[in-house]
This record gives C-alpha cells, structure tokens and sequence, in this order.
C-alpha cells in the first residue's frame, strides 16, 4: 500500500512523489493550509493539502487525530525558516495531493507524544494506544535486536537453541508457582516453570552440550519494578565446563550486546565475593558506580548504654554499620527526616546520625542526637574508622544484619543519585563465592540459587557445617541489578540428595518431585554448568529505562493483573466442573 515509510524520507527524496500509510499524529489548520503530521514506525513527516488540490484538501479538513490515512504526494524542501532540526525529517515536506481515510479513530483518552504524563494505569489499560508513542516503540527496537544479536552470538559458540515445556512440574526458583489444572487427570495440576532449569540440565544429559533458549518463565512473587509475574530469560547451559567458561561466554555475550546496540565498550569485570559485597555495601547486587562504603562499627559500641546500638552489637545476627556521606553537613532536617522514612521501609526502625561540623574541636564540633548515648572512646573510634572530616555526616543502622543490609544499602544507592556522587556509565562486576544455604525465619535452610547448584567443598563438609558451605555459583550484577545468575551443577545423584537433605527435602518428598532428576544422574550425566540472564532487565538497562514494564509489551501491574483484558479472570461453572475445581467463596476471592 505505501511507497515509503514516513520517518525515512529526506532531502535525497526531493522532487519524488511517494506514497505514505499511517496515523494522523497531529493536525494544524494555518490560515487555509493544512499541516498534518503523519506517523508510522519509522517516525513523522509533515504533509501539508492547500485548497488548490480540492477533493484532498476536503478530506484533510475531516481528519482528526489518530484517523488512519493513505496518502500521496511530492516531496519538497521546506523554506530554510520553517525547518525543524528537532524533527528527523525536519528539512523536507510532503505536499499532499491524493488522501484516503482508511479508519476514523475516536479521540484517544490520553497525548500520544513523547510528553505525556497520563497515569501508568490508563497507559496500560489502552496500551495498544500507549505503544504507538515513538520513544516506548523504541525500547521494543532495542529489545528485538537484543534478541537477535543474542542469537547470532550464540549459534557462533556452538549453542543450540531447544524449546522445553510450559506446561510441566515445579521447577523451584524460590517463588511459588502458577499452576494449571488438568482436565485428563481429575485433581492433577501442571505447574507453569520458574525457569527451565531441570529440561536444560537434562538436555546436558542428553549430550546436547551447549543449549540455550529465550525463555519465558512464570513465578508468582511480590512484584516490584524489576520483577513481573512473566518473564524472558536467556538461559543457557553447557557440559564439561568450568565456572571460567560459563562466565565467558556469558560475559561475552553481554560484551557483545552493549556493543552491537549501544555501541559501548563495557569495562572490566571485577570478580567480588558474596561476603565482601555484603560486607562493603550490604547487598549481593551492589552499585559499583557509587563510591560509598559501609564502616562496621559493633565492636565500638557493643558496651554502651544505648540499645539501640549495643543491642545488635551483641547479637551474633546483628549489624551496626555506619555510611558516611562526604559534605553531607549539608544536609537539612528535612532531607534526613525523608531519608529516615525512607529505610523505614525495609525495616530500620530509625536512621541515627552525627553531622561532623568541625573534626578538629572534639565533641564541640559534633552535632547529633546520639552523642548524649555514647562514650567518647566510642565517639573518637567511629570518626576515625570512617575517617570522617569536616562537612562530613555518618549515617548509623543497627538491627539484624538482614534489617541494616537492607536498609543502608537501599539508603547508598538513594544517596548516590541524590547527592550526585554516581561515576561512570556503566559498573559491571561478577559476584561469586554464595552461601550454599540461607536460614529461614523458622529455621529451617533455604538454597540461595536453587537446590541443583554444585556445593564448592564435598559432601561431608556440607552436612557438618551447611552455614558455611559455599556454592559454585556467580551472579552478574550491572550498576546494582542482578542481571544474571547460574551455577556448576550438581552431576552425581549422591551429592544432589546430601543437598536434598540438607535442606529438609526427605527421601520420598524428592524422590516424588524429582526422581526424574535423580535418576537421570545415574545414567551418565557430565559435569555441567551454566547462567540465565534476564532479558528484560537487560533491555531496561540498555534502553535507559526505569522499570521492566517499559520494555514488555503487555505486562502487568503491581498486583500481577492485565488492566487491559482484565486477566485474571473467573470462568464459569462448566470450566470448573470439567476441570474437577470447586472454587471456595472466602474473602481472598470475593473482590
Ligand atoms: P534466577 O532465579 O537468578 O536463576 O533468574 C535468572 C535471572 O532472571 C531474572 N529474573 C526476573 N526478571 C524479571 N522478573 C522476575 N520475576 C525475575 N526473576 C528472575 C533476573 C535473574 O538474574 N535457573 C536459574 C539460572 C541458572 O542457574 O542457570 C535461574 O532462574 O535477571
Ligand atoms: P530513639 O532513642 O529511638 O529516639 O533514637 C535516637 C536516635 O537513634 C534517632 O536519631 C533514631 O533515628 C536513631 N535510631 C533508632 N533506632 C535506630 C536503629 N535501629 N538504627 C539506627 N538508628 C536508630
């Protein structure tokens, strides 16, 4: 139907007489002329219908915006005043003299261009409409070619592309699972998979040797901007590998990624154990643009009168730490009070603080609402860990040291936009040596990947002392988001049920989940390792976005619900029946 798109005509087209398909983006009446901008995939064109072409400029006077048009006319050069360099075709015009109105099109409920501040909720609610906007078609740019180039790279390593199955059994990831019910087995239920990881590491069974897909996985979490009840993984596994060898390729990969679509040379990746990132920035996803530390500072303050300090100084699961932001005497009551609202949040039940005046006038140049609390010696040993100088303020958490990982690390990142102290573009780094096992609230031992991940020392050392077995596992981390994670996995069956059992899975409980599993280990199954990485992160990062929402088409809010089909949604009493499902009426599904 059309000759070119709108946004790829230039100056080279001058004199052409083209043929355009597309939407009316905006519409002008300028004393008897009409200017319409028409849009399409590649962008806008001004088209302008004077009187003189009768039966089109009539029609131009109908359109409204968003009407669906084809249309025909010469390019020309537009006079030097009324060139847009904001605009790609801001040089040239059409001049329009044969239009047809293939749709009319009702006011949409919300601007369509770029500058539109309509409410994420009404966007998703006609994001058919949402997506026409060209900088949110341009994150699903970015994220096709992401997938291609994903592809290209890895067919080029040797890895193959499998598909494995949604409908299956509990893959566990640490979430719980959508499940689906079976009509052909009365009461039985397909669990839809947190990841293909058992397929993959079968596959490996198989000698497929390198596998990869681009994969969807479902995981029923609490969401937030980097999480979403359906999600694309690239996930990838290989036989006979080393950690080193995953985390090449994989690196590779991503290397390849940045440059191929952004262009950008991406630095070196520091390798950083677990216990150290926690140790320095209270989190396993730090943010190496941000150059602010944590100061430990229990040991100071373990003998004071204030329990609030000495208290999770002597809990061995506690933490007191202190963040020391360099000119942050600055800061007003008001900001500290909004800083302190704000780790409330993760659980800090206040955010003590010393603002450091003046470091050479002892406690006169101090100023803080715990000084009255706390010994000198505490005082002067706090000052000089952190080396705080004039100017500086030193922020303090104590609680678990769950609560103040949580809390400083999330009030870090939050400084370092604030304050202005990020660095650099781009801060990659592999994060490796993870506790096999994190305890429970009740307890109990959870895997901190999952359960197939390769413990780093043998089996006897896991079960005498699972609190401090590492695991052969790595994560990718790009300015504090976890981009990816995988694992040497566990190939002899013995090892897989040590780990069962370290973690309270019984003998029956996993042979019923994953005898499959365990018997394939049996039947020769190679060393093998491998990564996913999420692919919709990735595309948020290289498309500058926020939230992982602005790079999924249709995705779902906050409560793991589709404003726009209304899914989730009831079915009626013969679905049920012939499903074998009575639903209960209680308060959880009467909304
Ligand atoms: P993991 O659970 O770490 O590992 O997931 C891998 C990556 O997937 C992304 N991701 C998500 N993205 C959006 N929404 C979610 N709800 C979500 N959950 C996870 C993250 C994460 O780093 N089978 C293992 C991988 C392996 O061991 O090979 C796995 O799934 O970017
Ligand atoms: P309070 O004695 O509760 O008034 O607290 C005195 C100061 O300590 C205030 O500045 C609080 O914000 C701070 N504070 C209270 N609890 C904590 C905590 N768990 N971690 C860090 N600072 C705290």
């Amino acid at each position: 139907m059309r000759s070119h798109y709108c946004g790829d005509l230039t100056a080279a087209h001058e004199g052409e007489t083209v043929t355009l398909c597309g939407w009316v983006h905006r519409r002008r009446d300028h004393g008897g002329v009409i200017f319409l901008d028409m849009r399409d995939r590649a962008g806008l064109v001004q088209v302008v219908f004077d009187p003189d072409t009768e039966e089109a400029f009539e029609r131009a006077d109908r359109v409204r915006g968003e009407y669906v048009l084809r249309l025909t006319g010469r390019v020309r050069m537009r006079d030097e005043a009324v060139r847009n360099p904001r605009m790609a075709t801001g040089d040239i015009e059409v001049l329009g003299q044969e239009l047809e109105i293939l749709n009319e099109a009702e006011t949409p409920p919300f601007e369509l261009d770029e500058y539109t501040h309509a409410g994420e909720e009404v966007r998703l609610k006609y994001r058919y409409l949402d997506l026409r906007r060209p900088d949110v078609l341009e994150n699903f740019r970015v994220r096709s070619r992401v997938t291609a180039e994903t592809r290209r790279y890895l067919e080029e390593q040797g890895f193959m592309d499998v598909e494995t199955p949604v409908l299956t059994r509990a893959t566990p990831e640490g979430a719980r699972d959508y499940l689906v019910p079976s009509r052909t087995h009365a009461g039985e239920f397909f669990a839809l998979p947190q990841s293909p990881q058992l397929f993959k590491q079968l596959l490996m069974v198989s000698g497929f040797d390198r596998y990869y897909q681009i994969a969807k996985c479902f995981r029923d979490e609490d969401l937030r901007a980097d999480r979403q009840p359906e999600f694309t993984q690239i996930d990838l596994e290989a036989a006979f590998v080393t950690e080193d060898d995953v985390m090449a390729v994989s690196e590779g990969l991503i290397r390849h990624l940045f440059k191929t679509v952004r262009d950008v040379e991406l630095p070196e990746f520091p390798r950083m154990g677990w216990a150290e990132a926690m140790r320095r920035f209270g989190s396993d996803k730090p943010d190496l643009r941000i150059p602010l530390e944590f100061v430990d500072v229990a040991d100071l303050v373990a003998d004071v009168d204030f329990k609030v300090f000495s208290g999770p100084a002597q809990d061995p699961r506690g933490r007191v730490a202190a963040l020391k932001v360099p000119g942050g005497c600055e800061l007003t009551r008001k900001e500290i009070d909004d800083y302190t609202e704000f780790v409330g949040i993760y659980g800090a039940k206040g955010l003590a603080y010393i603002k450091v005046n003046d470091a050479g006038a002892g406690a006169e140049g101090l100023q803080s609402p715990i000084l009255k609390f706390l010994t000198e010696d505490a005082i002067d040993g706090m000052l000089r860990r952190t080396e705080a100088q004039s100017g500086d303020l030193i922020f303090f958490g104590a609680d678990k040291a769950s609560v103040v990982n949580e809390a400083l690390g999330a009030l870090r990142v939050r400084l370092g936009h604030d304050q202005n102290m990020v660095e650099g573009d781009w801060a990659p780094l592999w994060v490796v040596d993870f506790p096999m096992f994190e305890r429970e609230d009740d307890g109990s031992w959870q895997a901190l990947h999952h359960p197939f991940t390769r413990p780093a020392g043998d089996v006897e050392e896991l079960k005498r002392d699972p609190e401090n077995a590492l695991s052969r596992a790595y994560d990718m981390v790009l300015n504090g988001t976890e981009l990816g994670g995988g694992s040497l996995r566990i190939h002899e069956p013995e090892t897989q049920s040590a780990v069962f059992e370290a973690l309270g899975i019984g003998d029956d409980e996993a042979r019923e989940k994953f005898g499959f599993l365990l018997e394939a280990l049996r039947y020769g199954a190679p060393p093998h390792g491998g990564l996913a990485f999420g692919l919709d992160r990735l595309v948020m990062l290289l498309a500058d976005c926020e939230s992982i929402r602005d790079v999924i088409a249709f995705p779902k809010t906050q409560t793991a619900a589709c404003l726009m089909t209304s899914a989730p949604s009831p079915v009626d009493s013969a679905a049920l029946r012939e499903l074998n499902i009575s639903v209960r009426k209680s308060e959880g599904n009467q909304s």
